[in-house]
């Protein structure tokens, strides 16, 4: 009897401070095992030849190091926050990508942190979807899509308009205005029919 008061008290708490923080991003490649398939509509070939695929690299390009000068941002465009937070996934959050130092990357006993931070570059799947930790297992998600378990509960956004407009605003340097339904019908990427 304890044990199942405690198990519900457990529960609930869990329930009412369910949030944002309490779940951690995993990296595109954890989705990606799971939705490659051709009959399934392959989100992540799709995702991976769009542009949000190559945001990080795009960092890297003369452009960028133009914009960040004129901001006067110190050091590399891909290795500061203040545009990270736009073209990487889950900047600053549990989990999101971090930039690590040269030394570490460089350690080879880091290897496999620094390969799952990688995944994490780019605008990638829980950059709309929210971060992966709560429902990237397969029951939960098949519980999902049943209609069984309802996505918020485990970290699953929708991805509306308030998600793209979080990083398509005008605190991005090359601000072009965001027609929704526009923008959404060029990252399609529906199961199908
Ligand atoms: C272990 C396998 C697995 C992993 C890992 C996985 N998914 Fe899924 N996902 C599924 C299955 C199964 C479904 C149900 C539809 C189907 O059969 O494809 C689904 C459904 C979905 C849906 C639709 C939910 C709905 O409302 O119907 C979204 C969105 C989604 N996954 C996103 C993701 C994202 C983002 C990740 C990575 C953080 C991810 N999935 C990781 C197996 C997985
Ligand atoms: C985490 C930030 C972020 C979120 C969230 C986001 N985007 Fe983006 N989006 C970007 C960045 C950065 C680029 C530019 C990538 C590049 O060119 O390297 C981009 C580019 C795009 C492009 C390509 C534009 C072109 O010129 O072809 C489309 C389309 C797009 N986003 C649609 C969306 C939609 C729709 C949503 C919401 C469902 C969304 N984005 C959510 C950051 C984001
Ligand atoms: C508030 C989110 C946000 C921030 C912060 C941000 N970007 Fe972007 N960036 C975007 C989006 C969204 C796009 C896609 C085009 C658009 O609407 O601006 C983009 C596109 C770009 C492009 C491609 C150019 C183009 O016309 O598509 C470059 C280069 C770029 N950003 C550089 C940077 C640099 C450098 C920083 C940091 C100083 C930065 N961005 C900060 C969201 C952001
Ligand atoms: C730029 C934002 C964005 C990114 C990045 C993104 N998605 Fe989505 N995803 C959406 C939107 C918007 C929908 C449509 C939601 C709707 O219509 O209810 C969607 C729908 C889905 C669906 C359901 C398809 C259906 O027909 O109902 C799955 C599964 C999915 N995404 C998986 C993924 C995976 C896996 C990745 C990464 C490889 C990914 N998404 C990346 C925004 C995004």
């Amino acid at each position: 009897m304890t044990r199942v008061l405690v198990v519900i008290l457990v529960f609930s708490l869990t329930a009412l401070t369910a949030g944002e923080g309490d779940y951690s991003y995993v990296g595109v490649n954890t989705c990606k095992m799971c939705h490659k398939k051709a009959e399934k509509g392959d989100q992540f070939g799709i995702w991976s030849k769009g542009k949000h695929a190559n945001a990080f690299e795009t960092l890297k390009s003369d452009e960028a190091v133009a914009i960040a000068k004129e901001k006067g941002i110190e050091g590399a465009p891909s290795e500061a926050g203040e545009c990270l937070v736009c073209h990487a996934t889950g900047w600053g959050k549990p989990g999101g990508y971090e930039v690590l130092s040269a030394e570490f990357i460089a350690d080879e006993a880091n290897a496999k942190v620094v390969k799952k931070n990688n995944t994490k570059a780019n605008v990638g799947c829980e950059s709309c979807h929210g971060a992966g930790s709560g429902y990237k297992s397969k029951k939960t998600m098949e519980g999902i899509y049943n209609g069984e378990i309802e996505g918020a509960s485990v970290g699953l956004w929708t991805p509306a308009e308030e998600v793209c407009t979080t990083c398509h605003n005008e605190k991005s340097p090359t601000y072009k205005e965001f027609d929704f339904e526009a923008m959404v019908a060029k990252i399609a990427h529906p199961y199908p029919e």
